[in-house]
């Protein structure tokens, strides 16, 4: 957490100190090269992703030099993939080890701290109004917003947003990241799901009751902290921009905004302020989505810039989203694995459950989530915490599979070994109606509503150990086979055989008999169990021991 001495008596970074920061770390491809929005900048971060990098070696892209398909070129920098490429880049956003960004949501979430106003704000730098946001190249044309998804989205469009909204009853104010189609230099094509109950759609339908337009600013660059906030789903009454506080343990600077009644934070880079209509709707997208599919054009919100407003040297966010895993589904899975799993312990009071790991790549977080247990857990705890997971968000957990420690879940063939050796699907599946078909495109199948299958993939009784050799000789094996100078090894789980209950201790003493070389022992020790009256194939254990002959 940020000392409120630091970053020039803020307390908190803004996007320019996080990103010195992950330069100084070595966190941060430069590309001073001119690289055009429209058909390059995206897929080249893309191939982070989709290239064979591992996550530790994601960083985030400052473009230098933007260009784009009619020759223009953008004196503002974008930087993508700059909050969330991965856990360590969000942790260092949020100025908190990856291990701890857990608890430091749920203190924040506790003790929101409300924000400060002032007057004179960094975001106020360049006021743009009238005939400076009216005509190609001015406005949103000015800004350096690249195509995310080309040969598919049909515009450029704003990811890294923040989009503030005040409920005009009780003044609390919303932050929700939604995307925002170029549509003109003035109008951006607005997308709020209606079926994830954003905030800032809840307050469309209250300005639509009163016959007014609805006040909007949405922040393209901002404190980072402001970012990791804006894409979480928070109880309705909260002021967000409270919670960032708190996750930093300081007050956020906020201004009051140009051109509509709402308070901004002062250190943004660029704010677009404007009206969202709450009487016509118009057609946006195909844009493609997190979901990992191609949104098609739809009616949605129409967004009418008033004013735009940011630093002289501001630097423009963009969030790599589509297909998983993408920084989108790194900056939600970080806080809400968290809060599902504070939800199990806290809420439910369910014990043993240790992780709740929401399953991200290419399923986008919100369909498949396992829940870790350690063993020994009662059947009825099991499964109240599977339907607790499956009802908690209404976006997710279609599939919830419970496992125990030794299965990662990370990976999906340990996942598929719990599920073929420790679940019976006549006795360990449940399958539930009428989920919301969610964040996904369309089922055109059966009822029109989506199912939930739960699926206990726990040790219900103790089992034979893991056929491979134990822990001390796989260790063994390894230092010999580095001396041996054979390619470097990346232990995969499970690299060494443990017990899982059902086990002796006479097997343990004769398999340690083996390994010393005393096999023969074991030999005589079966000859006197010899006998005429049972079938081949039974357990030892079936068979009653008479007293051993001499
Ligand atoms: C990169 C990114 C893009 C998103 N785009 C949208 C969007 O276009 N529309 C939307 O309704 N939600 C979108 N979301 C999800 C919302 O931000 C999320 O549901 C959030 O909880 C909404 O805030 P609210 O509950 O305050 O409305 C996006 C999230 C991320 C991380």
């Amino acid at each position: 957490m940020a000392d409120e001495k630091q970053y020039g008596g803020r307390g908190y970074p803004d996007l320019h100190d996080h990103i010195e920061t992950l330069r100084e770390l070595g966190l941060l491809h430069e590309i001073d090269a001119p690289v055009n929005k429209d058909t390059e900048l995206k897929p080249l971060v893309r191939w982070q992703f989709r290239g064979g990098i591992p996550e530790a070696e994601r960083k985030a892209f400052l473009f230098n030099n933007v260009t784009d398909s009619r020759g223009n070129e953008y004196d503002i920098p974008l930087v993508v993939g700059a909050l969330a490429t991965t856990p360590e880049i969000y942790g260092i956003g949020m100025g908190v080890p990856v291990s701890e960004i857990g608890e430091h949501w749920k203190k924040a979430l506790a003790a929101p701290l409300p924000p400060v106003e002032v007057q004179d704000a960094p975001c106020h730098e360049v006021i743009l109004t009238g005939a400076d946001i009216d005509g190609e190249g001015k406005g949103l044309d000015a800004l350096p917003v690249p195509i995310s998804t080309p040969g598919f989205d049909v515009a450029p469009y704003l990811t890294a947003t923040s989009c503030i909204s005040r409920d005009p009853d009780t003044g609390v104010q919303n932050m929700g990241t939604y995307r925002g189609g170029i549509k003109a230099p003035d109008r951006i094509g607005l997308k709020m799901f209606v079926n994830l109950r954003q905030g800032g759609h809840a307050h469309w339908d209250k300005y639509k009751a009163r016959g007014e337009k609805m006040p909007m600013a949405i922040m393209v660059g901002c404190p980072p902290a402001l970012a990791y906030v804006s894409p979480q789903k928070i109880r309705e009454g909260i002021d967000e921009i409270a919670v960032a506080g708190a996750l930093v343990g300081a007050p956020i600077r906020v201004v009051k905004a140009k051109t509509v009644d709402l308070m901004v934070p002062a250190d943004a880079e660029i704010i677009i302020e404007g009206l969202v209509d709450t009487d016509m709707l118009e057609p946006e997208a195909p844009f493609g989505e997190s979901h990992g599919h191609i949104n098609l054009e739809e009616y949605n919100f129409i967004f009418e810039v008033t004013a735009i407003t940011r630093r002289k040297d501001a630097i423009m966010a963009s969030i790599i989203s589509q297909v998983t895993p993408s920084e989108s589904s790194v900056i939600k899975r970080v806080a809400m694995e968290p809060k599902f799993l504070n939800h199990l312990t806290d809420n439910l009071g369910i014990k043993g459950i240790k992780h709740v790991s929401l399953h991200e790549p290419l399923t986008n977080i919100r369909r498949l989530a396992f829940l870790v247990f350690e063993r020994g857990v009662p059947t009825t705890e099991i499964w109240r915490a599977l339907y607790g997971t499956a009802n908690f968000d209404s976006a997710c957990g279609k599939y919830v599979i419970a496992v125990n420690e030794d299965i990662d879940p990370e990976q999906g063939d340990a996942v598929f070994w719990a599920l073929a050796y420790r679940a019976n699907p006549a006795l360990d599946v449940q399958i539930l109606k009428y989920r919301d078909r969610g964040h996904g495109p369309a089922l055109e199948r059966g009822d029109g509503f989506d199912g939930t299958m739960l699926i206990d993939a726990t040790l219900k009784s103790d089992m034979p150990p893991i056929a491979l050799p134990t822990k001390e000789f796989m260790e063994g094996a390894k230092t010999l086979w580095e001396n041996l100078d054979l390619p470097p090894l990346t232990p995969e789980s499970p690299w060494h055989g443990y017990s899982l209950g059902d086990w002796s201790e006479e097997w343990e003493e004769m398999a340690q008999r083996a390994t010393d070389g005393r096999y023969m022992e074991n030999g005589r020790r079966s000859a006197q169990l010899r006998r005429n009256d049972v079938a081949p194939n039974t357990s030892i254990r079936d068979v009653p021991r008479g007293p051993e002959k001499e």
